[in-house]
């Protein structure tokens, strides 16, 4: 049964009218809503999927508030709204009764192109006393356990109104023992997991840069409702605001017996005149429900992404070489040749030229000036862009560049020529970023979307060939003004920004559905599912340690998939914690992700060269494990045991890869076992070491035990490497592949 509209009225007390209880289903899970016309739309139920008698059987909550939609100020005042505007005539209250409803399937295409198909429940609002309307939809999927919802208001006021907070409807969860999952970090440290109960009061995630919205804070959460999370067990809710601006999530706990959960554009100076007949939409909120842990939210999000939110979810990444640690701002025209070559020898698909190529007036040789000046640099570049097309034809990889569209420097043409194009407070100075000069373009303004446009359309149009373009974002809204936006609507700054951002993302889309885009923004922070429609991948961090990745890939995890997280090898020392971890680790945790490198391989030696190599060929054998397969995560690097492990299980159980991290080093030291997760109890699986630096075999190579086996006892693995003394250190990694029959 996929939908039901159960007629509930003789349960109901006399003084309520017909009243029903709509059901959206997902393969496994129910969100049951109770529908009233002219009463305030209430939810009722979301978790694993219920029978038609069960429903009609639900209660009603009650020990709490179950209005989806509170407005402010008509009956809703003392606890935390969704909705709060300011009526045309200056009246602060709101009430949103149903004035309609309605479910129908849908076969619609999904962000990133794909055919997708489901239910669609609109929900009509009104006001009696205004004619403002709200509209509350809620999306399912047929084939993955995501429900996506969101709203759009529209004015049919006769002036302006207010729009002072435009949350998405709310979702309340029973208390209980109930843990957060929730991701902090900055730059260089991003998506570190921390986990809490949630008490009285309110857990706010925020995030205000302006531009990069996943540094500090995320805006994902899970919600573990048996107590502190684990990973294969017990029931979480999964839920992430699909945006790419400022947001606030709020969890709020009052005297109730349910925690609220919020989400939304961030209100901080962003009211929002919406004016007569305009219709303003929020972005989408994607949640899931898991009864099988952190896991099992993780696996829906990842097959939810892969299909439907994710830029080519369903095609294989390449192996590329980054030029950026290699020789950051030291572009010239045989240093390229070299690189091409060398990640051509080692097995690479793909070179990526990064900062540093351009600027005609002004060369781009270090990070103060030229943004916007998307011309090649020819002092450099002598053959230009065609030059380097014909080199990656020699070499036999394909090319890729870096860009940075919204960002100009005061240093620059583009900016002698429009200084009207940034972002900054009237009247005032334009407080400069990185470099001492580096100021954003207002993307609000129709004119630098078209450039950024152009920019893009340009170089695909000029050289066909390029085969991936990694668009970096490296600065905040650093003060508040638009050049272009009238002064009345300042506080539309951060919604309009992204609104011309996604806007000129679905444009480049439209005429170039297939060239690969990675999402980067000084590292990850722009790691958010409101632009991943328009892009393949993203740069995890601006830190390539793998120590720190391990726990940064670890918190990603949870929500994105590996096929998007761009994990490089990078030099020893690391550039970033100059901490020396050798290769073999390093390409160990690099494998996990989607393996590129980030190094100069002219400063390698052979010997490190052939252990790439032989890394690059066996990444190929397991690459659609790791991109399409489901992940497990195994033991947690924040867990204190020292180790850290995950493993990928491909769709049919038959294939799997299995890696193991030491995370520390001391004598006396004691690891669990580690017990693998998501095989086939009955299959037998053959055991290979991939990235193999001892002298001698692991005990288990080449054997062959029972997915039960592997999964209830686990492989004993060793602490340290059996390898020459002098070859010797602290470290300590595996990666096993794991084949059946
Ligand atoms: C940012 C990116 C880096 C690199 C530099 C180039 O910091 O995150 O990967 O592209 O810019 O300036």
């Amino acid at each position: 049964m996929k939908k039901s509209i159960l007629l509930l009225s003789t349960l109901l007390s006399a003084s309520t009218a017909m009243a029903e209880k709509v059901e959206l289903r997902t393969p496994n899970n129910s969100l049951v809503l109770d529908l009233n016309k002219g009463a305030e739309p209430q939810f009722v139920y979301y978790g694993p999927a219920l029978k038609s008698q069960d429903i009609a059987q639900l209660p009603l909550l009650s020990g709490g508030r179950a209005e989806l939609y509170p407005a402010y100020g008509a009956t809703h005042t003392t606890s935390e709204t969704c909705l709060a505007m300011r009526h045309a005539d200056g009246n602060m209250s709101t009430q949103l009764l149903i004035s309609d409803y309605k479910i129908a399937s849908v076969k619609d295409k999904a962000p990133n192109g794909a055919e997708r198909s489901g239910e669609l429940l609109t929900i009509t609002l009104t006001d009696p006393l205004y004619p403002t309307t709200v509209r509350l939809y809620y999306q399912s999927y047929d084939d993955v356990d995501m429900i996506e919802y969101w709203s759009d208001i529209t004015n049919g006021e006769k002036k302006t109104v207010t729009l002072t907070q435009f949350y998405n409807p709310l979702l309340p969860v029973r208390r209980g023992n109930v843990w957060c999952s929730h991701f902090h970090g900055t730059w260089a440290a991003e998506a570190h997991l921390y986990d809490e109960p949630l008490t009285n009061g309110t857990i706010v995630l925020k995030e205000k840069d302006g531009i990069r919205n996943a540094f500090i804070s995320r805006n994902e959460v899970m919600l573990s409702l048996d107590g502190k999370a684990q990973e294969n067990e017990g029931a979480v809710i999964g839920a992430s605001l699909l945006y790419s601006g400022p947001y606030r999530v709020t969890i709020d706990t009052d005297d109730t017996d349910y925690h609220y959960y919020f989400a939304g554009i961030n209100p901080d100076n962003s009211e929002y005149h919406l004016k007569k007949g305009e219709t303003f939409t929020t972005p989408h909120s994607a949640i899931t429900y898991s009864t099988k842990g952190t896991n099992g939210v993780s696996q829906a999000f990842h097959r939810w992404a892969r299909r439907y939110q994710l830029r080519h979810g369903n095609q294989e990444r390449m192996i590329l070489l980054n030029s950026w640690e290699g020789v950051y701002f030291d572009i010239n025209a045989p240093g390229m040749d070299q690189m091409m070559k060398d990640i051509a020898s080692m097995g690479g698909e793909l070179f990526v030229m990064d900062d540093g190529w351009f600027g005609d007036k002004y060369p781009r040789n270090v990070d103060n000036s030229s943004l916007g000046d998307w011309a090649v640099d020819t002092r450099k570049l002598p053959d230009g862009i065609n030059g380097l097309l014909r080199d990656a034809k020699k070499n036999g990889v394909k090319f890729g560049i870096w860009i940075e569209p919204e960002m100009s420097n005061t240093v620059s043409e583009l900016y002698e020529a429009h200084p009207d194009w940034i972002i900054k407070a009237p009247g005032r100075e334009p407080v400069l970023g990185r470099g001492g000069t580096q100021v954003v373009l207002d993307m609000a303004n129709p004119k630098v979307q078209d450039f950024v446009f152009n920019l893009v359309d340009t170089l695909l149009t000029n050289y066909p060939e390029i085969a991936y373009i990694k668009w970096d974002a490296n600065a905040p809204v650093m003060n508040h003004g638009s050049q272009y936006l009238p002064m009345q609507d300042q506080s539309h700054l951060y919604i309009k920004y992204h609104e011309g951002l996604i806007k000129t993302c679905q444009r480049i889309r439209e005429k170039y559905p297939d060239v690969v885009i990675q999402d980067c923004a000084s590292g990850g922070g722009r790691v958010n599912y409101g632009l991943l429609p328009y892009f393949d991948e993203f740069w995890v961090s601006d830190n390539t340690d793998a120590l720190q990745r391990v726990r940064m890939q670890w918190g990603t995890s949870y929500f994105y998939p590996a096929i998007a997280m761009a994990s490089h090898i990078s030099a020893a020392p690391n550039h970033q914690t100059f901490r020396t971890i050798p290769l073999k680790f390093r390409i160990d945790v690099a494998m996990s992700g989607r393996l590129g490198m980030e190094i100069q391989p002219k400063n390698m030696t052979d010997e490190e060269k052939d252990l790439c190599r032989k890394a690059i060929a066996d990444y190929k054998k397991i690459r659609p494990i790791v991109q399409f397969g489901d992940l497990y995560r195994l033991l947690s690097p924040y867990a204190g045991q020292d180790l850290a492990s995950v493993m990928y299980v491909g769709e049919d159980k038959k294939q799997a890869v299995f890696y193991w991290w030491k995370l520390e080093t001391f004598m006396n030291q004691h690891f669990p076992r580690v017990k693998m997760a998501g095989l086939d109890p009955n299959k037998t699986y053959t055991i290979h070491e991939l990235n193999r630096i001892d002298t001698r075999p692991l005990d288990f190579e080449g054997k062959s035990f029972s997915g039960a086996y592997l999964m209830n006892v686990g492989l004993e693995i060793p602490k340290s490497h059996i390898v020459e003394y002098h070859k010797q250190n602290d470290w300590s990694s595996r990666v096993l592949y794991l084949s059946a029959e």
